[in-house]
Formats: structure tokens, C-alpha cells, sequence
């Protein structure tokens, strides 16, 4: 077939994915080109806003690297993440809620006991992190790994400042009674990283380039779906305006003031301290982990 036009192409198109290697590959390589192929039809671009659209996307390609990965900054920013997100994690019967990943967690975060300092003096005010995990019938879950990160009182990961001096991050299991506990710092909202095409193009969309104060968790437990999620620190600016659009009612939580004495999830305070705490419930796994 020749002579393809603004009526035909699109059928033309679809129709050479019928030699497709799977169903799947079918499918989706057929949504894309109706959905670009109708994007292209109602926004009429001219050839210099195509030769825009294409610089823009190969200057994103230009600033990845091993610790920058702007694709998925482009992703969140546009709720792309966040919609991912929401339609892999329809979790039943009051499990806590998922968030986006972000670019900062760090798969081999050190492992450290219950207790431990995982952020630096120099990072700021000290903030305890307790709680507890459990199932989804309320039982305790014991060794259980709860992976947390945070900015700092600057709102600068660790990797952010240095890529191999982790601080503001640490692994640490459950006990018996499915509790932990860390000292942190207490973390300012921060820009998402906008020196790159994300930030120009919040620019143009006249969109700040904030996330409100949060923790990162990662929770993985033996027969559970693993969890990944944030707390966001209740007195923070931009709760309603997220730049990755990550915020829900139930993962906002105050920062309270915890006073000298033993904690219910086991944590030992000397001067009063403010803190963050959670019981967090996981979802009983339903598919083969990944
Ligand atoms: C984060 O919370 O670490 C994050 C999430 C999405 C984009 C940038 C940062
Ligand atoms: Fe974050």
C-alpha cells in the first residue's frame, strides 16, 4: 500500500503489527500508535514544534546517567508514575497505601539495627522514625526489612551530596512484635531535580517543582506484597500541589513530640524528641514476586 495520508496512515500502520511476536506486544504497540497518531491529530503540530518535541526528548535521553534518570522524572511529572501506581496497587482490606518509588532509594542501603543513627549530625534536627508492621488481620509481622530514606533539614538526599556516603537511609528489621525504630532527620519539602528538560518543561507549564516533606518506606515481608510508600509530615507546604503527584490523605501524618521514656514500639528517649510514627499493614501477596 502507498499514498498514505492523514485519513489512512493510521490503519496502515496498525495493520503491519500483525506479525507481532506476542499478543501483548500486539496490543500495546497497536494503543501507541492510535493514542500518538490522535495526539498528533488534535495538537496539529508544525514541523518546528515537532523538531522541539524531538530535541527535548533526546536532550531528556542526554542528561540520564547512573544517578540521574531523567525519563522517570519526566514520568512522575507528568502522573504517569503516580497512574502506574494506582492501577498495580488496589490493595484490599485496609492495607496502607502505595506512592511513588522516587529516583533516590538505593538498593543496597546499609543494614542496621533497631536504635541506629542512619542521619548525620550536620543533616539537622534528629527525628525519631517507630513503628510497627503487620498483616492484614492486625497480627504483628516479625523480620519484616523496613528500607527508609529522607532528604535532609536542606532537602538533599545523601546521593544528591556525595553517590557513595549513605546517609539519611538505613534497612532495619522488625522484632518480635513486628516494631521498629531509627533516628533520622526531620526533612524539609525539596525541588524535584529541575537543571534539566523536566524543569524547563515545568517552566513553560508555569508548575513549581516541589515535593512536600516526606519519608520514604520500602516494606518486604515473606508472603506479603512489598510495600512502597511515603509519610508525608503534616505541617508541610505543597501537600496539595506535589509536583509527582504522590500525596493521599492517609499517608499524611503529624510530626508529634515524644517525651523522655521507653516508646510503645520499643524506641528509648532521652530528651524529648519529635517523631514520626506508623503502624504500616501489608497486603498478603497475590502474585509471584517479581
Ligand atoms: C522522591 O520523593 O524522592 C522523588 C519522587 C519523584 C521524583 C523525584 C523525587
Ligand atoms: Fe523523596
Amino acid at each position: 500500500m502507498r499514498n498514505f495520508n492523514e485519513h489512512n496512515i493510521t490503519e496502515a500502520v496498525l495493520a503491519r503489527l500483525d506479525a507481532s511476536r506476542s499478543s501483548r506486544v500486539k496490543e500495546i504497540s497497536g494503543a501507541l500508535v492510535r493514542h500518538l497518531h490522535a495526539f498528533v491529530r488534535e495538537v496539529r503540530p508544525t514541523q518546528d514544534e515537532w523538531q522541539q518535541a524531538i530535541a527535548f526528548l533526546t536532550r531528556t535521553g542526554q542528561v540520564c546517567s547512573d544517578t540521574r534518570q531523567e525519563f522517570i522524572l519526566l514520568s512522575d511529572a507528568l502522573g504517569v508514575s503516580m497512574l502506574v501506581d494506582a492501577i498495580n496497587h488496589e490493595f484490599p482490606g485496609g492495607a496502607t497505601e502505595t506512592t511513588v518509588l522516587g529516583p533516590f532509594y538505593v538498593a543496597d542501603a546499609p543494614e542496621v539495627s533497631a536504635g541506629a543513627t542512619i542521619g548525620k549530625q550536620e543533616d539537622g534536627p534528629t527525628m525519631l522514625i517507630e513503628g510497627r508492621v503487620l498483616d492484614t488481620a492486625g497480627s504483628p509481622i516479625s523480620g519484616a526489612i523496613v528500607d527508609i530514606w529522607h532528604a535532609d533539614a536542606d532537602g538533599y538526599y545523601d546521593v544528591q551530596k556525595s553517590p557513595t556516603a549513605y546517609s539519611g537511609r538505613g534497612r532495619v528489621k522488625t522484632d518480635a512484635q513486628g516494631n521498629f525504630w531509627l533516628w533520622g532527620t526531620l526533612p524539609a519539602a525539596y525541588p524535584i531535580p529541575d537543571d534539566g528538560p523536566v524543569g524547563e518543561m515545568l517552566g513553560l507549564q508555569g508548575r513549581h517543582p516541589y515535593r512536600p516533606a516526606h519519608v520514604h518506606f520500602m516494606i518486604a515481608a515473606e508472603g506479603c506484597e512489598t510495600l512502597v510508600t511515603h509519610l508525608f509530615l503534616a505541617s508541610s507546604d505543597y501537600l496539595d500541589s506535589d509536583v509527582v503527584f504522590g500525596v493521599k490523605d492517609s499517608l499524611i501524618e503529624p510530626v508529634i513530640e515524644v517525651s523522655p521514656g521507653k516508646t510503645p514500639y520499643g524506641a528509648v528517649v532521652e530528651t524529648s524528641v519529635p517523631a514520626m510514627r506508623r503502624e504500616f499493614i501489608l497486603a498478603p501477596r497475590t502474585r509471584p514476586r517479581e
